[in-house]
């Protein structure tokens, strides 16, 4: 589940213990838990399948590799594993059972709260433990855990440094020691550094080692020995780990969590193209309320009770609106949050005088899986219910980069560009015009999600500074839209076509979006004329695209026996713009109602294949609510059907349910809340639902995303546990 919260976005509650770890999958397993889930690199991720303990195996970075993250917990002497697969002779697997009491209560949580732009930056997730005795009973309890250094590379032969600070907060810094700056391996950051830390409460101790002595110190010891291993060596070479041991004492329980974090931060950030082929360096926004990394940690530290309570209340209202939409509805959006709101970093700049300037906020997003693209607005468009829903200032932060670039004149294509760089974390534009070529795609989008920005937030920044922008793209869209040119669509995978007509019916969506634009910026001829054009397009439209029997759109003008998903009819629903008559709306449902597969609706003809954001989004504009709660279900189906291990992969068969897992972790998932969008609910929180999106256009709100919540409720302790109440997932 997912949740948005205001400060972080991983709650990561273990219940610990030598407790047979059963635990609920409710809503139910998905095929990978989010752990530490914060940034295109900050991902950490339990792979499930059929449902895998927390202790069956390492944590993995979101493309499958290792991240080093072990947990062990001591109870009368004897030594339990409840966190990662290390094997060290002396301690016993906490056991999880099968065995589930499905009266037992539980909840799952998806707290999403407005939230300053600051909560939402910070790199860091929690990791807190509880122990209570289940026989009343006090016992002697230690934990213990570290991570690895496979955190700071995609390349464990590279040579690794770090250090520990002791203090209020203890926390050991690791990194490598030949840094390339915005470079990656393997989708891992070559720069920065990862940071476990822990508030220095008395009983703790720190040591930084060879894996497999520093975990034997523990099951020997019950401690560590407050050193640091000084011989600087390959993330891979003896397997130096950073390690934090906590005694409890003897406690019949908790009264506070024991709170970790861990994260991953570096400076800067993202390389941002401005004018005149110059570039600017951009830091993540926390900068603007922290001097220090060390001052973030410490507050992140010291935040966590609120934050917990922030991300319940997020989470229950989210779950309140989706679940009005359909029971199922709740379960895929809450498991689409966090991964979506993790493929974005919010950041900042310095001003003249040399200051972090917070009134400038961009936001970048890195596509994930499909490429390594930056902002590409093909991806931003199927996220941008998420954002739209949860808070529009992040959506303005994305679209602002792609405005600001074409705004210097460097990009020479008439039509809006494809995305903002190759290469996540470098936002360098495409001078040479030589992006991937989605011309319709691009333009129709821009203006799709800028009046549909402006419409929630009657913020009209936007179109007031970028309106020439704007009526650029337009003008190609009247020239191109009706009868497309062969090009890609964003489903690119799907191959080129011409005379596409989702393409033609995004093309004219975005005219008409632009008419509304500009009677918002008081220009009634231009609206006047645009409008007239939309309309005069959609009845030329009806001429070109049913097939022969009136029976469904066609895929591709003109070709029978071809159909797809008509996802960009949605644009048309949330914009209220009604450019296309209710007579289209319901020739495809019903179309749709007879041919609908295990796993729901194919893209299109051309393969058996989907995306689960275009199934929502479609799901989001159908006329019939069984039909667009069977689609629904069947998201859900493919969602908890335990064929994949992977963080959730958009991409499927429609008839067998199997992942292409070329697909995983991609921020498109934000797609599943185009329900949610089309009707705002009081997600936002008491006293913030009706005013948080027009302070969002001057101080941003920020809504985020919270915490994987993993629940294990079940626990059959011999001796020592209870269900943790607001526990994991
Ligand atoms: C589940 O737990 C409740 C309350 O402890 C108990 O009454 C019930 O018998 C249990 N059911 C099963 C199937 O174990
Ligand atoms: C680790 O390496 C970095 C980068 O080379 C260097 O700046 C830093 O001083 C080193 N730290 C230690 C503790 O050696
Ligand atoms: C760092 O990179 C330089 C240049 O590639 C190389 O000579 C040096 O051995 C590297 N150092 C480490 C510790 O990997
Ligand atoms: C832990 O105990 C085992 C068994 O006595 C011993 O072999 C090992 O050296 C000890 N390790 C540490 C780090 O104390
Ligand atoms: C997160 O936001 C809340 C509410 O604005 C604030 O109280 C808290 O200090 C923030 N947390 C951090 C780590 O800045
Ligand atoms: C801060 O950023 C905003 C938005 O980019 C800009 O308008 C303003 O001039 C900047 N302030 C300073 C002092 O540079
Ligand atoms: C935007 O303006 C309209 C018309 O004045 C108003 O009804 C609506 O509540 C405003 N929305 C926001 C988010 O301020
Ligand atoms: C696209 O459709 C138009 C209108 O039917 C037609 O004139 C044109 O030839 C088609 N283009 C292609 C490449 O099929
Ligand atoms: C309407 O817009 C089109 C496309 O920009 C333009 O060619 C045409 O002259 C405009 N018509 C009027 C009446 O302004
Ligand atoms: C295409 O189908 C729609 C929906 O049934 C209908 O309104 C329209 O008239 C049809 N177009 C033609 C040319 O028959
Ligand atoms: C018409 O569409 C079908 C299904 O997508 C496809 O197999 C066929 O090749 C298309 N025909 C033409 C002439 O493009
Ligand atoms: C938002 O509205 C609530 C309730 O009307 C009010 O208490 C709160 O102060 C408002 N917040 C802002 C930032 O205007």
């Amino acid at each position: 589940m997912s949740s948005l919260i205001r400060s972080f976005s991983l709650l990561f509650f273990v219940a610990p213990a030598l407790c047979a770890l059963s635990w609920n999958a409710t809503p139910f397993n998905p095929s990978a838990m989010p752990l530490a889930v914060r940034s295109p690199y900050l991902s950490a991720w339990l792979t499930q399948g059929q449902g895998t303990a927390l202790n069956a195996a390492w944590p993995t970075f979101w493309t499958g590799s290792i991240l080093g993250w072990a947990g062990y917990i001591k109870v009368d002497g004897i030594t339990y594993n409840f966190l990662g697969d290390p094997v060290v002779p002396g301690a016993q697997k906490a056991v999880q059972k099968s065995s589930e009491n499905s009266s037992q209560p539980h909840k799952v949580y998806s707290p999403v709260e407005p939230n300053d732009l600051v909560n939402q930056s910070i790199p860091l997730s929690y990791l807190a433990l509880e122990v209570a005795s289940n026989d009343n009973n006090a016992h002697s309890v230690q934990v213990y855990t570290d991570i690895s250094a496979e955190w700071i590379s995609g390349d464990d032969t590279l040579t690794a440094n770090w250090t520990t600070t002791v203090g209020d907060i203890i926390t050991h810094q690791v990194q490598l020691v030949n840094q390339t700056t915005f470079g990656e391996v393997a989708d891992h950051i070559q720069q920065g550094s990862a940071y476990y830390s822990t508030q220095g409460l008395s009983g703790t101790t720190y040591q930084s080692g060879e894996d497999i002595i520093l975990r034997a110190q523990f099951i020997n010891n019950s401690k560590l020995l407050n050193t640091q291993d000084s011989e600087f060596r390959a993330v891979s070479d003896r397997w130096p780990v950073f390690a934090f041991a906590v005694d409890l004492g003897n406690v019949l329980d908790t009264s506070q969590p024991v709170v970790f974090s861990v994260g991953h931060i570096r400076d800067p950030a993202i390389e941002y193209i401005v004018a005149n082929g110059a570039t600017q360096l951009r830091s993540s926004y926390f900068r603007t309320r922290f001097s220090s990394v060390g001052d973030a940690i410490s507050a992140f530290l010291n935040d966590y009770g609120g934050a917990l309570t922030r991300a319940q209340s997020f989470d229950a209202n989210v779950a309140k609106d989706a679940s009005k939409i359909a029971e199922d509805y709740a379960s895929i959006v809450a498991l689409a949050i966090r991964q979506g709101m993790a493929s974005v970093e919010i950041t900042t700049s310095k001003d003249s005088t040399g200051n972090f300037n917070a009134s400038d906020a961009l936001v970048f997003m890195k596509e994930i899986s499909s490429d390594g693209n930056v902002n590409t607005v093909d991806v931003i468009f199927p996220a941008w219910p998420l954002f739209l829903y949860t808070n529009p200032a992040i959506g303005k932060g994305l679209l602002l980069p792609i405005f600001e670039y074409q705004a210097t004149g460097q990009y020479p294509n008439e039509w809006c560009v494809h995305d903002l760089g190759a290469h996540y974390p470098q936002a360098l534009g495409h001078n040479d015009g030589q992006d991937l070529n989605m011309p319709v795609e691009e333009s129709g989008n821009m203006l799709i999600m800028t009046l549909s920005y402006t419409q929630q937030t009657n913020d009209t920044s936007l179109l007031t500074t970028y309106y020439d922008l704007l009526d650029q793209w337009t003008q190609f869209l009247i020239a191109d839209s009706l009868t497309p040119a062969d090009q890609p669509s964003t489903d690119d995978f799907a191959g080129s076509l011409a005379n596409q007509t989702n393409l033609a019916i995004k093309g004219i969506i975005g005219i008409k979006a632009m008419s509304e634009l500009a009677a918002l910026a008081g220009d009634t001829a231009k609206s006047a004329n645009y409008s007239t054009i939309a309309a005069t397009y959609v009845r030329e439209f009806q001429q070109l695209a049913n097939s022969s029997d009136d029976k469904h759109l066609t895929l591709a003008y003109g070709n029978d026996s071809s159909w797809g998903l008509t996802y960009n009819l949605y644009a048309d629903k949330l914009l209220n713009t009604a450019v296309f008559p209710e007579s289209v709306f319901n020739m495809q449902t019903n179309w749709y109602n007879s041919v609908t597969n295990d796993y729901g609706l194919p893209l299109d003809t051309r393969h058996t294949y989907t995306l689960s954001g275009w199934e929502i989004w479609t799901a989001a504009f159908v006329t019939s609510s069984s039909l667009r709660d069977s689609l629904i279900s069947l998201v859900r189906k493919y969602a908890s059907d335990g064929q994949g291990s992977q963080p959730f992969g958009d991409w499927y068969d429609a008839t067998t349910g199997a992942v292409i897992n070329t697909f995983k972790a991609r921020p498109v998932v934000g797609a599943h809340l185009a329900l949610l969008a089309l009707s705002p609910g009081d997600v936002l929180g008491p006293g913030t639902g009706s005013n948080s999106t027009s302070s969002a256009s001057t101080s941003p709100v920020l809504h985020i995303l919270p915490p994987a919540v993993y629940k294990p409720h079940q626990w059959r302790p011999d001796e020592y546990c209870r269900p943790i109440p607001g526990g994991l997932y």
